[in-house]
């Protein structure tokens, strides 16, 4: 049978089984678990135990992964091949973090290339943060960096994690075109102290050179432009055009791909911001996470396990989205990191052969961090008619020593949440808690509100501490979730064609803005929207 009905069918037989029934297995919790070990991490665990895969379900997405050839093109992808198909480009994020390796792109190895680019960012690096690099007016006191999606998500969500480590100058991310962002990240900085560092692969991004412009005239009054801009970017020709010195660029390759970006010179300010050590257990911990997924049994492959949980629960049980909850405050972007990470691969129409998707494109991504999303929207997700299923993150010691009571209580509620979502609240528990407080009609209207539905699937990744190694293995863990996904659903996971409508759209609208053409060509909502902007704006 084909693994996809093979699957389907797994699914109605099971779809009205309680997961708390699997737990009359002992072993259960053990066996629907894998674990990373490895020297810079420690000990990682994913516990997909509360989702309803038994293991013939597990047995039937594992043969769905093989037929759709996953160990093939995973090894592709690492050796250098064009698998980026529709760009004709490699796809080799990961020599970024192998080191001691070697992977050969056009017959040539690129890990030479890798090390010599990592080393003129560390000397850099180590310059600014030792006051030998300095600005129009002395030591620099502030990094700003300016990109967007790819170029600001990753470095932006890093360092913000990775705050306990962070003992260099203070980063700042702009990505908004809004002017409101520049505005308010530039109103408390001094153009002599600060450092602009433009993050932006092409060089061409409207919002990130528009914003850098902005920034550069503000570095007139007082800072030095010459010295005080860096940028990281594949587009020398045009880094130069701007006026950036040759010695202040710090280049990658294509294939590199933006979402994937945050371990080469993208990564700049998190190394400014954590130093160039610490940047190195960071990529450390992603290749300790590559290493194992190209090494560990698929049954015991944590990418691979997430991906295909992520399946099992979008294209089988047909849940649009999942939350991605990570009861770890300094973790409050990761979310939108996944947006982009996730979305941009895997949301697409057609296979890599053109024809259309023969199941949904990868889910919706959103969450925040527990236990604020408790407050918030977790209500929806214990009482809601739609079921989304939660992957929550968790450390198991914090930064704190002196507020072991917070992690406590943290850990608690976390431990909670996925308990309850799956165990659930049945009407008779719900009216017995209220006997005595209610009774007939009364106690039947009031004891429905407080029934919870439950068996609503989550996952938990637990790791020893958020470190450089922890978040690097993080997020290579999810960068390989997402490739594993993009090839069982055969979607290039590596291009991002969809973004381009908007793009076209706005800077045709640009001069319509500036009174230089007519609004001839939009359509009636959008010619009514510029009548207002001209009436009420000040654009034109
Ligand atoms: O518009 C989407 C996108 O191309 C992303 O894929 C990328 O991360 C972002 O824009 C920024 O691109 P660049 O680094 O070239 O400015």
């Amino acid at each position: 049978m084909d693994p996809w009905t093979a699957l389907d069918a797994r699914h109605a037989r099971v779809a009205d089984r309680a997961i708390a029934t699997l737990f009359d297995d002992p072993g259960r919790a053990g066996d629907f678990s894998t674990t990373l070990r490895s020297d810079p991490l420690g000990e990682m665990l994913l516990d997909y135990s509360k989702t309803n895969i038994d293991a013939e379900t597990r047995a039937a997405l594992l043969d769905l992964a093989r037929a759709q050839g996953l160990e093939a093109r995973r090894d592709a992808m690492f050796a250098g091949q064009r698998i980026n198909e529709t760009e004709d480009r490699a796809v080799l994020h990961t020599a970024l973090r192998d080191l001691d390796g070697s992977v050969t792109v056009d017959g040539q190895d690129v890990i030479p290339q890798v090390h010599r680019t990592l080393a003129r960012m560390e000397t850099f690096a180590r310059d600014l943060r030792d006051g030998r690099i300095r600005g129009a007016a002395g030591r620099i006191t502030d990094v700003v960096n300016i990109g967007i999606g790819g170029s600001d998500l990753g470095p932006a969500m890093a360092v913000q994690a990775l705050a306990p480590y962070c003992d260099g100058p203070r980063c700042h991310f702009v990505s908004n075109v809004d002017g409101a962002h520049i505005h308010d990240t530039l109103k408390g900085l001094h153009p002599e102290t600060t450092l602009v560092v433009v993050a932006s692969k092409t060089f061409t991004t409207t919002e990130t050179m528009t914003n850098a412009r902005t920034a550069r005239d503000w570095m007139m009054r007082g800072g030095d432009p010459a010295r005080q801009f860096v940028a990281l970017s594949s587009a020398l020709d045009r880094t130069t055009a701007f006026g950036i010195d040759p010695g202040r660029v710090f280049p990658f390759e294509d294939w590199v791909g933006g979402r994937y970006s945050v371990w080469g010179p993208i990564g700049l300010s998190l190394m400014i911001a954590i130093g160039p050590e610490r940047f190195r257990a960071f990529l450390a911990g992603a290749a300790a996470m590559d290493a194992h997924f190209r090494e560990a049994p698929f049954s015991q492959n944590l990418p691979v396990l997430l991906a295909l949980v992520g399946i099992w629960h979008a294209q089988i049980c047909g849940y649009p989205t999942r939350a991605v909850l990570p009861y770890d405050q300094r973790l409050a972007r990761l979310p939108a990191y996944l947006q982009q990470l996730e979305m941009e691969s895997n949301g697409k129409h057609v296979a890599m052969d053109g024809d259309a998707l023969i199941r949904d494109c990868g889910p919706i991504v959103w969450g925040e961090p527990g236990t604020n999303g408790q407050h918030a929207f977790m209500q929806l997700v214990h009482q809601g008619t739609r079921i989304v299923p939660c992957e929550f993150l968790l450390a198991a010691r914090g930064h704190e020593p002196a507020l072991t009571h917070h992690h406590r209580l943290l850990v608690a509620n976390c431990l909670a949440q996925s308990e309850a979502l799956m165990r659930g609240r049945s009407l008779a528990e719900a009216r017995e808690r209220l006997a005595g407080r209610f009774e007939g009609a009364e106690l039947d209207r009031q004891a429905a509100h407080r029934v919870f539905p439950g068996n609503r699937p989550s996952t938990t990744l637990i790791y020893p501490q958020l470190t450089p190694e922890t978040l690097g293995a993080i997020i290579a863990l999810y960068e390989h979730r997402v490739f594993v996904e993009g090839t069982i659903l055969r979607i290039n996971s590596f291009d991002q064609w969809g973004v381009e409508l908007g793009k076209e759209l706005a800077a045709a609208l640009v001069p319509v803005l500036e009174g230089k053409a007519t609004d001839e060509g939009s359509d009636g909502s959008t010619r009514q929207l510029l009548a207002y902007l001209r009436s009420h704006g000040d654009l034109a």
